[in-house]
């Protein structure tokens, strides 16, 4: 029988099956929801239906609310609502879970009375990372059954776990091997013939059996948020909830109202908005106009040259998709290390318990490695990692060009060099694309593809299902001067570099940063990274930089020194291994070096610093999609919150821009351009956005 377009029931031997289909996910949209709480009445209803089982076609139980339905206004019934009828049938339910039993779908299943899962099954409440909580009754049913601890990891994590670590748990019953209908029907069986009855979450109260572990877990992580998620909403609420679920003095409706209104507080904040922007954006960079065009080519083998940071790194994450690779470096010694470098990581997880030596050793075996071009006749594709220089690429190119079979692809991971430049010195620029990895390459989650002039629509495509295969999140960006990334970074870090010189510390300037939510200010990256390459960038720029262009000096004197950051235990901080401290001596630099610029420093504000930094970073945002070089104000987004570490709660620079109001920027840039013309010029698509009323947002909706 139908109940909605998207739920059914049907009846096999006393078993009600409630079936939700509602690809791709099953997310549980209105139908979905009223077919459930309508579906459960027609099961009570049936006396032929002496059990329910809730279970989903298709990929996956439900993976949660629907999140396009946020923010529009409620359609009942409500989640919460579905959650407590199926609680309250008055035949024992149960629920059958495979694929990823997310969120409102794992509650769906916590507030059924019993629970089998398919072995490879994951279950998880995610909420977190949309800057929500699980509004379904996840903070109250879950902890009831797990105590505090696991309930807490689940939601203060979000990360999916195992249904094995489920049923340690205690939240999944049984695991079934087989077909899971078969299983959940042979369950549920079982459980009429056992007389096992409902079972009410609601009531259940064994993760209450020591309160007092209890709440001490709660003061011990609301001490370890108030450090590592200082100014966010979302974590701080989960705790509340949880707190309250085992406060003997609230009965479980009345905590299912704070629930929901602190799940609706924080879906109305703007940190939710950002996340949640942040989710769909991650998944419309791979959208592009070439997909329509064309389908990607094979890639069975790749190739790596160099072997050094980044040629490494990318090996690795070729060999982590388990794909084989080639490496080539210019001399015996050189590979060596290069096959080191690789090994190191390797290593590393073997020491860290994360694999076998066995399983080390396999997959090195997929590692081969030479000094000789000959040996690409069979690759399908190669990402060069040589030096920054472009007279070495284009040699290494011409060798490529030469040694590799029609058909194949030649990929640079150059940050910086014109890759149209250097495609122009061989015979098949149609095959040539870049590929720019972020360090280090085997974890950052970022692939900026970069689309030269000549290259054809199945290349970028191929290059996008290279990033899928890698388990990255591809950008498309066009070739200039950085691609979308490095380009907009050089521009608000010159920012940073003149409120240094007019009279801001780096570390005040960092601390602000910190405060505005990322992991680390500029100069502390700064000092990560290593001074000495941007002091190499710099210098090789220096011939070509505009005279009216303001240039600070600061880092250079630093670098004079010798300080090159965390590698040579000075930078702009001191370092003791790890531990920083702030520098008088770099002090002293910054004070010479305004005396010689004749600058009078003056003070900032944390919030001036900010307003500046950000004000850089959206202008040159702007002229980057005004060029042409991104795609959409989504696709700067995602880049900046995968490589450059934006807050993922301000959900990226250019929709941080719509939240804070696009005319305020456009007024602040247009002040500061009084004092530097050359620096402020207002991005025209900003300008033409402010005067039109349109936002970031309507031109990722095409609008
Ligand atoms: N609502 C609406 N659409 C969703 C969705 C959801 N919950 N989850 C996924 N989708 C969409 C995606 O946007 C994508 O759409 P597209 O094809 O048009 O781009 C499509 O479904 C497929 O998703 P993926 O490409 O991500 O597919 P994967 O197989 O890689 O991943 C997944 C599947 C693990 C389920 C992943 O999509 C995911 O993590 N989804 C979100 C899960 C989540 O956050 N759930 C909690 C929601 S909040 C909630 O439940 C509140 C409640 O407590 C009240
Ligand atoms: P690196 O100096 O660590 O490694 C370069 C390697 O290339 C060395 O091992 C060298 O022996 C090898 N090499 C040089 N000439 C060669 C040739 N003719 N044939 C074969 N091998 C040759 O440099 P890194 O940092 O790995 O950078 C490589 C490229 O990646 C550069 O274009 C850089 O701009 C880019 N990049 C670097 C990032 C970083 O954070 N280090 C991030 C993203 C891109």
């Amino acid at each position: 029988m139908q109940i909605t377009d998207v739920v059914s029931l049907e009846v096999e031997d006393g078993i009600g099956f409630l079936i939700v289909n509602n690809p791709p996910v099953n997310a549980l949209g209105q139908k979905v929801r009223q077919g459930l709480a309508d579906g459960i009445a027609a099961a009570q209803a049936d006396a032929a239906i002496r059990a329910v089982v809730i279970i989903a076609e298709g990929r996956t139980f439900p993976a949660g609310a629907d999140i396009t339905e946020f923010g529009k206004p409620p359609q009942p019934p409500a989640l919460p609502d579905v959650c407590q009828i199926i609680e309250d049938c008055a035949k024992p339910v149960v629920a059958a879970l495979h694929g990823t039993a997310l969120g409102g779908g794992f509650e769906i299943a916590l507030s059924s009375h019993y629970r089998i899962a398919d072995k490879g099954a994951k279950i998880g409440l995610p909420e977190i990372n949309l800057g929500l909580l699980p509004g379904a009754s996840g903070t109250q049913r879950m902890p009831r059954i797990t105590g505090a601890g696991p309930a807490l990891d689940m939601m203060l994590s979000g990360k999916p776990v195992p249904v094995a670590r489920g049923r340690d748990m205690g939240v999944i019953d049984e695991i079934a091997e087989g077909d899971l209908r078969k299983a959940a029907k042979a369950y549920a069986l079982k459980l009429l013939k056992m007389g096992w009855g409902r079972r009410p979450t609601s009531e259940r109260r064994e993760g209450f059996k020591d309160m007092g572990a209890y709440n001490n877990l709660i003061v011990e992580r609301r001490a370890e948020l108030q450090k590592k998620a200082k100014g966010q909403l979302a974590p701080f609420k989960i705790l509340d909830c949880v707190a309250l679920a085992a406060d003997p003095s609230v009965p479980f409706a009345e905590a299912m109202k704070a629930e929901r209104a602190a799940f609706m507080e924080c879906l109305a904040s703007d940190q939710s908005k950002g996340m949640i922007h942040a989710f769909f954006a991650e998944r419309q960079t791979a959208k592009i106009p070439e997909a329509k065009a064309a389908t990607p080519r094979d890639l069975n083998k790749l190739a790596v040259i160099g072997g050094g940071t980044m040629g490494a790194g990318i090996a690795v994450a070729v060999l982590d998709a388990g794909l084989p690779v080639v490496m080539i470096e210019r001399d015996a010694e050189s590979l060596e290390r290069g096959r080191a470098n690789v090994e190191k990581v390797y290593a590393r997880n073997v020491a860290k318990g994360r694999m076998s030596e066995a399983q080390k050793d396999a997959v090195m075996a997929r590692w081969t490695g030479s000094v000789d071009y000959g040996v690409l006749a069979d690759v399908d594709l190669v990402i060069e990692a040589v030096f920054e220089e472009m007279e070495v690429k284009k040699a290494v190119f011409a060798q490529l060009d030469a040694a590799m079979r029609p058909g194949a692809i030649l990929a640079t991971n150059t940050s910086y060099l014109n890759i149209d430049e250097l495609a122009a010195t061989i015979s098949r620029p149609e095959d040539v694309i870049g590929l720019h990895f972020f360090s280090p390459a085997n974890i950052m989650k970022l692939l900026e593809i970069v689309v030269p002039a000549k290259v054809t629509a199945d290349v970028v495509v191929t290059a996008f299902d290279l990033a899928k295969r890698l388990g990255k999140i591809p950008v498309r960006a066009g070739v200039c001067d950085g691609f979308i990334g490095n380009r907009i970074l050089a521009t608000y870090r010159r920012a940073s570099d003149y409120m240094m010189e007019d009279g801001a510390s780096p570390y005040q300037i960092d601390a602000a940063i910190r405060d505005f939510g990322y992991p680390m200010g500029p100069y502390q990256v700064s000092d990560l990274a290593g001074g000495d390459i941007g002091w190499a960038t710099r210098k090789r720029k220096a011939a070509t930089r505009p005279p009216e262009e303001r240039y600070v000096q600061i880092a250079d004197r630093i670098c004079e020194n010798g300080w090159f950051g965390q590698k040579t235990g000075r930078g702009y901080y001191r370092y003791d291994g790890r531990v920083s401290v702030e520098d008088p001596e770099v002090l002293e630099i910054i004070a010479a070096e305004r005396k010689r610029a004749g600058i009078t420093p003056r003070d900032f504000t944390d919030d001036e610093i900010i307003e500046r930094y950000f004000a850089a970073m959206i202008n040159e945002g702007c002229n980057v999609l005004d060029e042409g070089i991104a795609l959409r104000p989504l696709d700067i987004d995602v880049t900046l919150l995968y490589g450059y570490a934006f807050p993922r709660w301000r959900g990226g620079p250019m929709k941080y821009a719509d939240m804070v109001g696009l005319d305020v920027i456009l007024k602040r840039i247009e002040s500061y351009a009084a004092e530097d013309a050359h620096f402020w010029q207002p991005s025209p698509l900003l300008q033409r956005l402010v005067a039109e009323g349109r936002t970031f947002d309507d031109l990722n909706k095409g609008n």
